[in-house]
């Protein structure tokens, strides 16, 4: 539990700082009208659930929706892979030309491969938990990977590795980034930090004192308020079980979906409708989140991790081991079947929902109310709706009917439980939600692994996340008979206290270069742990006040911890990124590795070497001697926190 009550506190701390502008949606955003028919559908694809935030009972398909058996890919997913992994061969080719691997012709390797999807490289992107840090140095990951971003395809940049790549999973703060690209559009991180910073703050301003004048109109803040409760409480009469989470993700969706009535229609599985996913010209987006029931503590390693794609939510846990069709949760599923008499229920994947249940931890700043600055009016209307749920049980996400119910009888954990409980996804330690992308159907080759975790005490990674991965993965047969691994294959990982004496945690670090070393494909995970290039990224700010300058330091210094300062601090690093690449693909095709790469392995591979004395404090230090733009003015801006935003969405759900 200490860890957990720490990482509370922790959480609070980001929560409450927490920029409105930075989930604000700019050009990309689209307007939500009141009813979408299925042919706009295609060109705006997001608000499509029958009746905003309340489910709905809705005709079935002729197909009456099923859970299945999670052991194999989704047929959805099957043919969307299909297309995706085609239309990643020509960025590939872009990117790791660009990279100029010495002594190797990767455009003709791939080229001569092109045929041939299972041989080459098949590629995922994965960004940890860590609130607003995680948001922003996850962000500034992406950034570097994206090549639509400017400069991103220069010399000693990494841009392309996004339009490579076939999942992009995130999990709590880092699913706010996922969510917050893929719900705008498939936009940029350029594009959601580009606002034009005063009507964005405007906008924070006029959550307490009435509608914008800036570009994004809102209503006055008597409507915002009143809304989520009218919301939340509808969903309840509607005959559904509602949680913190329903306000969270609710109060959450105002800054990451649509200012202008926060999005109440958007489904995230109405990504599928997306022109860019359908298309297969973005990764699949995935969000993790854990099973964790009322009142038990969460055993790491010992729990069922579910996830959230476009098509499904489930398991390959072989626990619950199965898969719900998406757009379908909230029926009234039995023993994996809807009764004939059962309506399909659409509309409760709500995307602000999901995202709040992936990062269900932050409704605990809600507990703090007392400790911030809002008049005892509002603490008192705050206390008063915390009162209607139970003290243990505030992180949690109701997911109620159980889609699970009467599933899996002989494994499953919840098929006698009415509702589904699920809790953020880093609550069983697994901060990088790499679940889903060690899972044997999805062959990933290589996973880079974006790391803001605090687990040090001062902020920075360990590797702890990896370690609990891979103590998962082990765990062959647990104690109580389960065998929660169920084929997942993971790198070895040493222990935390290696990790900061051996100081992988402050470079990227290669886990499983040498395949040989597993009995089963392991995917090679290239470990990106934030640490200060040009800005102390370590905050755990409980400063109420914000200037978007400290926001894009962050952002900034996430694209050097992921291109090592565009290769300033290491002018081998983007050739060596192409060499994790094409690693396990060149072992497939029987292809002799480049020399360069045999120095890059050499280089960033953790060689196996242990050193588990207890590491003086870990305080890193500026990998650019000379950080730029130190001493640019910061412009100061209003102090509105994210946390006084959602504060004051809550106190209002009682007017
Ligand atoms: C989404 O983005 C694509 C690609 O940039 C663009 O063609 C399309 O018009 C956008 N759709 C909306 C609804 O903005
Ligand atoms: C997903 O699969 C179902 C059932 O096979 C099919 O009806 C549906 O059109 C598919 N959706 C997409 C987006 O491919
Ligand atoms: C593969 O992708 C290329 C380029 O994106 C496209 O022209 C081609 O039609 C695709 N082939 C298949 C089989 O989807
Ligand atoms: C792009 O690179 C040029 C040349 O190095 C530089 O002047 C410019 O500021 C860069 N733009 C961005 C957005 O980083
Ligand atoms: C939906 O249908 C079920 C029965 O299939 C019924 O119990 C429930 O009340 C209906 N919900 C609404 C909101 O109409
Ligand atoms: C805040 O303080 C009041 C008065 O001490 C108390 O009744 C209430 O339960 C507290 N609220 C929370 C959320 O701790
Ligand atoms: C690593 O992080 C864990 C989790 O926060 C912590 O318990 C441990 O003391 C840390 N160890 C080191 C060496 O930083
Ligand atoms: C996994 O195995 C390790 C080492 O045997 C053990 O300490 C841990 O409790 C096990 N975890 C579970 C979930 O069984
Ligand atoms: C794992 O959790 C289940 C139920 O949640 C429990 O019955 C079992 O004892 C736990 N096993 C371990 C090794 O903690
Ligand atoms: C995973 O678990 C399921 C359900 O228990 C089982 O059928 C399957 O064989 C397991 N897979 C592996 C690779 O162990
Ligand atoms: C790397 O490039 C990015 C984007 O152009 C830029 O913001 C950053 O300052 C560059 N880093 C260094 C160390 O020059
Ligand atoms: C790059 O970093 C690796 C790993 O720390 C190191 O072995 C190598 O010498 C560095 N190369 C350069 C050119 O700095």
């Amino acid at each position: 539990m200490g860890a957990t009550s720490r990482a509370f506190a922790l959480f609070f701390a980001l929560a409450a700082s927490i920029p409105a502008s930075f989930f604000l949606p700019t050009e990309a955003s689209p307007k939500v009208g009141s009813t979408v028919a299925t042919a706009e559908l295609e060109t705006r694809a997001f608000p499509n659930a029958p009746d905003g935030y309340t489910p709905q009972n809705t005709t079935c398909p002729s197909t009456r929706p099923t859970v299945r058996s999670a052991s194999a890919l989704s047929d959805n997913e099957t043919s969307w892979l299909e297309m995706r992994r085609n239309n990643t061969i020509a960025p590939m080719q872009d990117l790791l030309g660009r990279l100029n691997i010495s002594g190797f012709d990767a455009e003709a390797y791939i080229t001569k491969n092109a045929k041939n999807a299972s041989a080459l490289p098949n590629i995922a992107i994965a960004v940890s938990g860590g609130g607003y840090r995680a948001c922003l140095n996850g962000g500034g990951a992406v950034q570097a990977f994206d090549s639509r971003e400017i400069n991103s395809t220069a010399a000693g940049h990494l841009g392309g590795l996004l339009q490579s790549a076939t999942y992009l999973a995130g999990l709590s703060g880092g699913g706010w980034l996922v969510g917050s690209i893929f719900v705008n559009n498939f936009t940029t991180v350029t594009a959601l930090l580009d606002n034009d910073a005063s009507s964005v703050w405007e906008f924070g301003n006029s959550i307490f004192e009435g509608p914008a004048t800036g570009s994004i109109q809102v209503l006055d803040s008597a409507e915002y308020y009143t809304g989520i409760e009218h919301e939340v409480s509808a969903k309840g009469d509607a005959g559904f079980n509602t949680s913190v989470t329903d306000y969270w993700g609710r109060a959450l969706s105002f800054q990451l979906v649509n200012a202008s009535d926060g999005g109440a229609s958007y489904t995230w599985s109405s990504i599928q409708l997306q022109e860019s996913f359908a298309n297969a010209d973005s990764p699949m987006p995935i969000l993790v989140s854990d099973g964790r029931a009322p009142g038990e503590t969460l055993i790491p390693g010992n729990t069922t991790i579910y996830e959230f794609n476009p098509f499904e939510f489930g398991t390959w846990d072989p626990t619950t081991y199965g898969f719900v069709p998406l757009e379908f949760l909230g029926s009234n599923f039995s023993g994996g079947v809807l009764a004939d008499s059962e309506k399909c229920v659409r509309g409760f994947d709500n995307v602000g929902y999901v995202m709040g249940t992936s990062s269900s931890l932050f409704n605990q700043f809600i507990l703090d109310v007392n400790e911030t600055s809002l008049s005892q009016l509002a603490k008192s209307f705050v206390s008063d709706i915390l009162s209607r749920f139970s003290e243990s049980d505030n992180d949690i996400a109701q997911y109620q009917p159980n889609p699970f119910y009467g599933y899996h009888k002989d494994t499953s954990r919840v098929y006698q439980e009415p509702a589904l409980s699920l809790v953020d996804g880093g609550e069983d330690l697994e901060n990088i939600p790499l679940h889903p992308l060690i899972q044997p159907f999805r062959h990933l080759d290589v996973i880079f692994a974006v790391d803001s975790s605090a687990d040090t005490n001062n902020y920075w990674p360990n590797g702890t996340s990896l370690v609990a991965t891979y103590q998962r993965s082990l765990n062959g047969t647990s104690a109580d008979g389960g065998n929660l691994a169920n084929g997942t294959s993971f790198p070895a990982i040493p222990d935390q206290n290696t990790f900061v004496n051996l100081g992988l945690n402050t470079r990227p670090t290669f886990f499983g270069c040498n395949s040989s070393n597993t009995s089963s494909p392991t995917p090679l995970v290239v470990y990106i742990p934030n640490s200060p290039y040009t800005y102390q990224s370590n905050i755990s700010t409980f400063d109420p006040s914000y200037n978007t300058s400290q926001r894009d330091l962050i952002v900034e210094n996430g694209y050097n911890v992921a291109t090592m300062g565009n290769g300033t601090a290491n002018s081998t690093w983007p050739v060596c990124v192409g060499c994790a690449i094409l690693q396990r693909s060149l072992e497939r095709t029987q292809t002799a590795l480049p020399q360069a790469c045999i120095q890059c392995f050499a280089d960033f591979c953790w060689d196996g070497t242990v050193n588990s004395t207890n590491p003086a404090n870990y305080e890193p230090t500026y990998k650019i001697n000379n950080p730029a733009k130190k001493s640019a003015a910061i412009r100061e801006v209003a102090s509105c926190s994210f946390a006084a935003v959602v504060a004051m969405a809550v106190l209002a759900m009682v007017w």
